[in-house]
Formats: C-alpha cells, sequence, structure tokens
C-alpha cells in the first residue's frame, strides 16, 4: 500500500497521540481512502462551533432562529438517504452459521474483496475526520473505545453529541489500548477541483454496512443517515458489543434504561426493549399523570443497555452513549414533555420541517396547540401547506426524521445516567407494536417463559428501517436488526444468564410483555399510552413488592381491571377488555407465526422454547 506521505499527505498526528497501531491505521487507511485533509478530532466547544460553521457554509446545515432554539441547526438528508438500510447491512463472520438466518452475510475475505475498490480513492477531495469516542463512562471497567474515521463533518457533530468523543479518549487508549476501527465514508468522492453539487453527500446506489465480529472491525459505505453512519451506535453498542457479550457473559441490547421512584423515595430501575420508533424514548422520560402524585421517572438511556451480572447476584445496566438521536414525529408537549423540553437548544434536527420564523415543525407537534402552521419548508425544502398536504399527502418531516441532543440537555436525566457502576435491574419489559392479539400487559411465570415472549415478539415495521411499512414481522427482543452473532445463540445466552443469577443467590428479575398499539375498529389506538403508561408501570411494581395477585391467563399473569389505578383517566372496563383480551382464534393463528420463526432457526434453537411453546399452546386449547 502507498503510504500517504508518498502521496504527498502529512497525517499531521497531535503529538498527544500515542497509539502505535492506531496511528499506523490511520496511515494505512488515509493512504486507502485518499483524503485531501485530516483532521484529528479534540472534542471540543470551538471545534464543534466550527464544524457547525462549516456544515452551514456547504448548506448541509441551516443554523435556526437564536431567539427562539439557541444554537441549533437542521439538516435535510438526500430522500434515497433516511434511514437505516436493514438489506445492506452484514455480518462477516468467518462462518456463516456463526451469523445465522436472521443476519445477511457473506464471507469475509470476500467481502473485503468487494469494499477494498469502493474504499479506494472514496475520500478524494474531503477530510477524514478522526473521531476517537467512548461508549460509557470515560475510563470505566465498563467502557469500549471506537475511533471512527469518516468524511462527514456532520457525523463528527452528532458523534460529539451522542458519545464521550474527543482528546481525553486517547489519554484511556495510552500507547496500547484496545479499541473498536470504524471505517465510514458517505461513498461520494470528488474529482480534483470539483465541488459538491449535494448539500448531503451519499451514493445513491451503492449501501454497505459491514460488520467483522472476530476482528472486531466496522466498515461503513455510502449512507450519512442515523445508525448506519454514527457508528458507535447499533454497529459497536449493539452488533459488536452483542458478541462480546456473548463470550464474556453479558448482555448488550436494544433497551431503555428508566428509574423509577415511588412517593416513599424507595426506586426501582427497569430496562425495556421495543423495536425502532416503538416507544423507547418516550417510555423513558415518562411523566406520571396527576393520579401519581410523588412517583418520578428518570432517564438512565433511551437505546442501548449494557447489562453485566454482579458477583451481588443482580444485573447492573449502563447506558453506553452520552446523547439522544430520538423519533421527532409525535413528539409534543402532551406525548413527552421532557423530550420537548431537552429540544430547547443545542440540537441537530435532521429531516424536519422549516417554519417560516426559522424554527422546526413535524407531524403531531399541533396536538397540543390545536395549531398547523400555514406555511413550511418540508424536509426535501418544498413549499408544504395543510391544503397541499390534504392534496398530496405530502408529510412535513420524513416520519423518520430525527433530533440529536446531549443527554445532559434532559431535565428527567438520572443521577446515576453516567455511573459506572451501572443501575440493578428489577424487571424487563418487551413489547412490539401490534394492532391485535398482543394484550397489554402480561408477566412472564417464569424466566423461560419471558424468553420465550421476547423471543417470539412481533411488531408492525416503522420508518426507522428502510422498506415497506406496518407489516409484522418477527422481531425478537427488539434486535433483529442488530444481533451480531446467530439468535438461535442469543437465546441461548438469555436462558444461560438464569443459571448464572441463580448461581449467585439472585432473585431473578421479572419479565413482562406490553403491547401499547392495540387499535379498535376504526382503526384508532384504544390504549392513550406516553404518561398514561405509567398506570401499567406502577401494577409491575405492586407485582414486584407482592401488593397485585394478577390472575392467569395463557399468555402469563395479567392485572385485573381493578388491579390498575385508574383516577383521572375515563378508561372503562370494556375498553380495558378490548385492549387485554386473548383471542383464541388470532392466537391459533399467532403460534403459526411463532413456527414459522422457530423453523427458520431450527438449527441450534434452545429445545427449552420448543417446550414453552407447547405448554403456552395448552393453555390456549385447554
Ligand atoms: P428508536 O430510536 O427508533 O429505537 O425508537 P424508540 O423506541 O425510542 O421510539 P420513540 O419513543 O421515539 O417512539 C416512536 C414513535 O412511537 C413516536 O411517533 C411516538 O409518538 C410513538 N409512541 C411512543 N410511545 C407511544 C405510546 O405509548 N402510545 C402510542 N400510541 N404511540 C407511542
Ligand atoms: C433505531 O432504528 O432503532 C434507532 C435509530 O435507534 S438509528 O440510530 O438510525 O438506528
Ligand atoms: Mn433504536
Amino acid at each position: 500500500m502507498n503510504s500517504p506521505v508518498m502521496q504527498g499527505l502529512d497525517l499531521k498526528t497531535p503529538a498527544y497521540v500515542k497509539n502505535a497501531r492506531l496511528i499506523a491505521w490511520v496511515a494505512d487507511m488515509a493512504a486507502l481512502c485518499q483524503p485531501a485533509h485530516i483532521h484529528w478530532c479534540d472534542g471540543s466547544q470551538a471545534e464543534y462551533d466550527a464544524f457547525c460553521q462549516q456544515l452551514v457554509d456547504a448548506g448541509t446545515f441551516r443554523k435556526l432562529n437564536d431567539a427562539k432554539r439557541p444554537n441549533s441547526f437542521l439538516a435535510w438528508s438526500d430522500p434515497s438517504d433516511v434511514a437505516r438500510v436493514e438489506d445492506r447491512t452484514f455480518i462477516c463472520s468467518e462462518k456463516k452459521d456463526d451469523a445465522g438466518p436472521t443476519n445477511n452475510w457473506m464471507a469475509p475475505a470476500e467481502m473485503r474483496a468487494t469494499l477494498h475498490p469502493l474504499f479506494e480513492g472514496c475520500m478524494r477531495g474531503r477530510t477524514m475526520y478522526v473521531v476517537p469516542f467512548s461508549m460509557g463512562p470515560l475510563g470505566s471497567h465498563i467502557a469500549h473505545i471506537g475511533v471512527e474515521l469518516t468524511d462527514s463533518a456532520y457525523v463528527a457533530v452528532n458523534q460529539k453529541l451522542m458519545t464521550r468523543m474527543g482528546k481525553a479518549v486517547y489519554d484511556v487508549l495510552g500507547s496500547d489500548g484496545e479499541f473498536v476501527p470504524c471505517m465510514h465514508t458517505v461513498g461520494a468522492p470528488l474529482a480534483d477541483g470539483e465541488a459538491d453539487k449535494t448539500s448531503w453527500p451519499c451514493n445513491p446506489t451503492t449501501k454497505y454496512i459491514v460488520h467483522y465480529p472476530e476482528t472486531r472491525e466496522i466498515w461503513s459505505y455510502g449512507s450519512g443517515y442515523g445508525g448506519n453512519a454514527l457508528l458507535g451506535k447499533k454497529c459497536l453498542a449493539l452488533r459488536i458489543a452483542s458478541t462480546m457479550g456473548r463470550k464474556q457473559g453479558w448482555l448488550a441490547e436494544h433497551m431503555l434504561i428508566l428509574g423509577v421512584t415511588n412517593p416513599q423515595g424507595k426506586k426501582y430501575h427497569v430496562a425495556a426493549a421495543f423495536p425502532s420508533a416503538c416507544g423507547k424514548t418516550n417510555f423513558s422520560m415518562l411523566v406520571p399523570p396527576a393520579a401519581f402524585e410523588g412517583w418520578k421517572v428518570t432517564t438512565i438511556g433511551d437505546d442501548i443497555a449494557w447489562i453485566k451480572p454482579h458477583e451481588d447476584g443482580r444485573l447492573y445496566a449502563i447506558n453506553p452513549e452520552a446523547g439522544y438521536f430520538g423519533v421527532a414525529p409525535g413528539t409534543n408537549t402532551l406525548s413527552n414533555p421532557n423530550c420537548m423540553a431537552s429540544l430547547d437548544r443545542d440540537v441537530i434536527f435532521t429531516n424536519v420541517a422549516l417554519t417560516d420564523d426559522g424554527d422546526v415543525w413535524w407531524e403531531g407537534m399541533e396536538q397540543d396547540t390545536g395549531k398547523v402552521p400555514g406555511h413550511l419548508i418540508d424536509w426535501q425544502g418544498k413549499d408544504w401547506t395543510p391544503e397541499i398536504a390534504k392534496q398530496t399527502g405530502a408529510k412535513a418531516a420524513h416520519p423518520n426524521a430525527r433530533f440529536t441532543v446531549a443527554a445532559t440537555n434532559n431535565p428527567a436525566l438520572d443521577s446515576a445516567w453516567d455511573d459506572p457502576a451501572g443501575v440493578p435491574i428489577d424487571a424487563f419489559i418487551f413489547g412490539g407494536r401490534r394492532s391485535t392479539t398482543v394484550p397489554l400487559v402480561t408477566e412472564a411465570r417464569s424466566w423461560k417463559e419471558g424468553v420465550y415472549m421476547a423471543a417470539t415478539m412481533g411488531s408492525e415495521t416503522t420508518a426507522a428501517a428502510f422498506g415497506a411499512q406496518g407489516v409484522v414481522r418477527r422481531d425478537p427482543f427488539a434486535m433483529l436488526p442488530f444481533c451480531g452473532y446467530n439468535m438461535s445463540d442469543y437465546f441461548q445466552h438469555w436462558l444461560d444468564m438464569e443459571q448464572t443469577l441463580l448461581a449467585k443467590g439472585s432473585t431473578l428479575p421479572k419479565i413482562f410483555c406490553v403491547n401499547w398499539f392495540r387499535k379498535n375498529e376504526a382503526g384508532k389506538f384504544v390504549w392513550p399510552g406516553f404518561g398514561e403508561n405509567m398506570r401499567v408501570l406502577k401494577w409491575m411494581i405492586d407485582r414486584l413488592e407482592g401488593q397485585a395477585t394478577g390472575q392467569e391467563t395463557m399468555f402469563g399473569i395479567a392485572p385485573g381491571y381493578s388491579e390498575l389505578n385508574w383516577n383521572g383517566l375515563g378508561f372503562t372496563a370494556e375498553q380495558f377488555d378490548t385492549v387485554t383480551r386473548i383471542e383464541k382464534g388470532a392466537w391459533l393463528e399467532e403460534f403459526k407465526l411463532h413456527d414459522a420463526l422457530f423453523e427458520q432457526l431450527a438449527y441450534r434453537l434452545p429445545p427449552a422454547l420448543l417446550t414453552t411453546r407447547n405448554n403456552l399452546e395448552q393453555r390456549l386449547t385447554a
């Protein structure tokens, strides 16, 4: 390989970077990608501000009205680059079976041969940013370091908000510390002297999101959006970390983590897995309704949890991230006031609409005021009015429009959110988006039954991933797009955790299954959701305390109508029945979908899941 020096490029390695492997890798990658410049990020505020200005100058960012939304920016992506690309995401383990039937796989050597020509010269005419970041509190035993090389300044500024990014990472790395190399390019090299023709360079036809779990490398080509490009998030903290966790006896999960404190000051911690765009951010920032005076919910994390068994026999969870990349549409001061407050300042918005006074707007924002702006510029830069929307169905904001904001902006941030020791988990919740069949809440009768419920979870697909929407698919543990190894082995790993915890003399966390999304015949959500989910959370805590009897159903223990606090909410027993009823016919069909998943995963599928399945079906038909 040519050295960059031979091509006249000075690496300009700062004196404080002492890690020989890192320096050699950056040199190799610079030689491969042939950027015009290299910038080693220090993570300072001055650097962030300079990058934002640069993005404004390039037309990628628009500075929002400083009086309304201080220090905030709006980016509109290319319409071909708006969400994760699951069909272009690969787990390249040596053996196909180790990726398993739910992942796209290619042999590492073949993938390397495919990617090499794509990366050759891919950063021509651009700057290569060296972005050092820590997933988890800097320097803690639980954290992992990544270094992302990217030709996107948008990625660099997002990483500043989403991770612990900057110079201090090099001190932790020292001369021989470990890091996960994360290669990223938008895949749009510029010819000599050529300027960008677009404010969102990407490769509209070729995209690859590639993971080599054995060598712990990430290679991402062609997209600048979200999980495709912010490689610490789904790629490192879930796909690569899940393979680490499997080896080392811990869990990397697509879960929010929240603290809930009762009026007496007793605190519980809950981790909940809902698929993409199915309510994690919302649940993690929940504001209890008036009937729950004295109760408080605080956020530890909104998307990813790393969970480890401790000597005391309990599972402790940390949030490896430092910011939120959250769904904007649907967010308002009624549905999620804490989130709206988080977005007051210092935010990067992507693909929301621009108001005439230089602020942002998205569908659902009108639900509190009842007011829809008379004119907007939509996420594609076009005029938008309520009339145009009525005629064409045009959305002002893309359904997967997002905000990026530091966790420290969240008024409900838990005091332990940054604690390397993590928080002890009392309960797990699993929940998909299902308009039918799955009841509001049930509790698993055993760890195994809980693992079964999570493994067979179905959910309607959302705008978070490119492709058809609203289609029910199995999304085991909300990890279908994020498990870095064979899903059957992942189920076994979860089953094994029971023994690990029992051996330490633990009381196991309870496992619950929820569904906020059941609809009536008119196609409307019956359960009010959002803050009202507190009523369900409280029942779970009553169960932890042995204060709610519950009743047996085919699919676990469910609350009777009278076991939930209904103060301040007109929700009738009949409506309750609509969201909790277990219909035999629907469940016979549901089991067929479980069976189809198990057939796909038959090789290495833990037999315990089949036994559990048969027990449940027997209860249904008994
Ligand atoms: P990712 O960041 O994609 O992993 O998503 P998430 O799970 O954090 O989803 P988020 O909380 O951002 O919610 C996504 C969408 O679900 C938003 O449009 C919300 O308005 C909607 N939503 C969230 N909670 C509820 C709820 O309790 N009921 C209903 N009906 N909708 C909800
Ligand atoms: C998800 O899709 O689950 C997300 C958004 O959290 S992204 O980071 O784009 O994957
Ligand atoms: Mn997510």
